[in-house]
């Protein structure tokens, strides 16, 4: 029989996986000194993307000698800078365990003709990780978002690889602790764990990510958007806030504000803890109900920032539709936002954990799956 309506609410129901939630202290006009209006190349525009570098580098803890540029195009134009640029050097590894991971295979193997060595895993597994060497040029996704399934640790990179590693960690950074001397590039996007705007990628780059820009040359053109380096050299200006092409500045002041809310909970560490908190509730929601899984078979790789959840009620007739019409109950009441699984994963939720997301309204909109999820059964019938 239908359980009835939980009477708690969440304070806020956005629990999308990207654009996430803004901080819980946002409203616009906390973006009211945004050079709006001016130059990027006068000194209160550069100083701001400054700003939004060196405030990334404290906040993420990443070395001194490492390179922080922003970049358009948010995380895809900085992965794709990344391939372009560093790979046909030597021989890669491609590593894909859901859509974003296959993309860049994609990406390597047919528009960039690389015969690159192709792992992959099914959604809800992760690919061999032991069976990867670093010698080689690897690409792989530190959380697979469309998944819920990210890599455990960082064991199985060599610190002396001859190849770079290449991390598409957009939905890591800011919850996930990231081992900077195991990462040569890393990227992501604002609009993922702080809860920033697209537009803008943010590039890291290791002192031998940077060496290999500067001593090699892909066969390919690169498009301009696409260029770190002139004349042999790495173009220092774009890790120091000048910018490839003109940046939004509204982008970049939601930035900053952002950040400035992550020091206010703790930095990182804070960041991390809300996430585990956020995603724990999830998880000890699945081992309360048999109905409901996470979809990461290994609890070593459950994701804390996009938990992917799978129904396994037999009674359940058409998965997708099902958990489509679950979704649907929650945004029709405005108790979760954007739940549904991937377009191109298996059918089910994704419930956004990073730490923009309060633990008081995951707990609160738990019950209400289950009231959805009863709710359906019984229509269903
Ligand atoms: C793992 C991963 N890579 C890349 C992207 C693409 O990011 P963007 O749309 O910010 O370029 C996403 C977006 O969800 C993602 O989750």
């Amino acid at each position: 029989m239908a359980i009835s309506q939980p009477a708690t609410r969440p304070a806020n129901p956005r629990f999308s996986s990207g654009p996430c939630a803004k901080p819980p202290t946002f409203d616009v006009t906390k973006l009211a000194d945004a050079a709006l209006g001016r130059s990027h190349r006068a000194a209160i525009g550069k100083d701001k993307l400054k700003a939004a570098i060196e405030g990334t580098r404290e906040v993420l803890g990443i070395p001194a000698d490492y390179k922080i540029g922003i970049v358009p195009a948010s995380d895809t134009g900085a992965v794709e800078m990344a391939l372009w640029s560093l790979l046909g050097a030597r021989k890669v590894e491609m590593l894909a365990w859901e859509s974003f991971g296959s993309g860049w295979v994609t990406d390597v193997v047919k528009q960039l003709k690389i015969d690159a060595e192709v792992k992959t895993a099914d959604y809800g597994q992760i690919v061999d990780l032991a069976s990867v060497d670093c010698n080689n040029d690897v690409v792989f996704t530190w959380n697979g978002t469309t998944a819920g399934v990210r890599v455990p640790n960082a064991d199985w990179i060599a610190d002396d690889r001859e190849g770079l590693t290449i991390c598409d960690a957009t939905s890591a950074a800011f919850a996930m602790d990231l081992p900077w001397d195991k990462l040569d590039v890393t990227t992501f996007s604002w609009q993922k764990v702080l809860g920033g705007e697209a537009a803008h990628g943010m590039l890291i780059l290791s002192p031998r990510a940077v060496e290999r820009l500067e001593s090699y040359t892909p066969a390919w053109p690169l498009p301009k958007i696409f260029r770190l380096t002139k004349g042999g050299k790495l173009i220092d200006g774009i890790f120091t806030g000048a910018t490839i092409n003109t940046p939004s500045m509204l982008a970049v002041e939601d930035y900053l504000f952002a950040l400035d809310w992550a020091r206010s909970v703790g930095g990182l560490k804070g960041l991390i803890a809300r996430a585990d908190a956020n995603a724990q509730a999830v998880f000890d929601f699945c081992d309360a109900n048999d109905w409901i899984a996470n979809l990461a078979e290994d609890d070593a790789t459950r994701s804390n920032t996009s938990v992917c959840l799978k129904f396994t009620d037999d009674r359940i007739k058409d998965g997708a539709a099902f958990a489509k019409a679950v979704a649907k109950r929650l945004e029709n009441e405005n108790i979760a936002l954007d739940i549904g699984a991937y377009r191109d994963a298996p059918a089910g939720l994704r419930i956004w954990c990073g730490g923009t997301v309060e633990t008081s309204d995951i707990e609160a909109m738990l019950p209400w799956l289950a009231w959805a999820f009863e709710a359906e059964i019984e229509a269903q019938a």
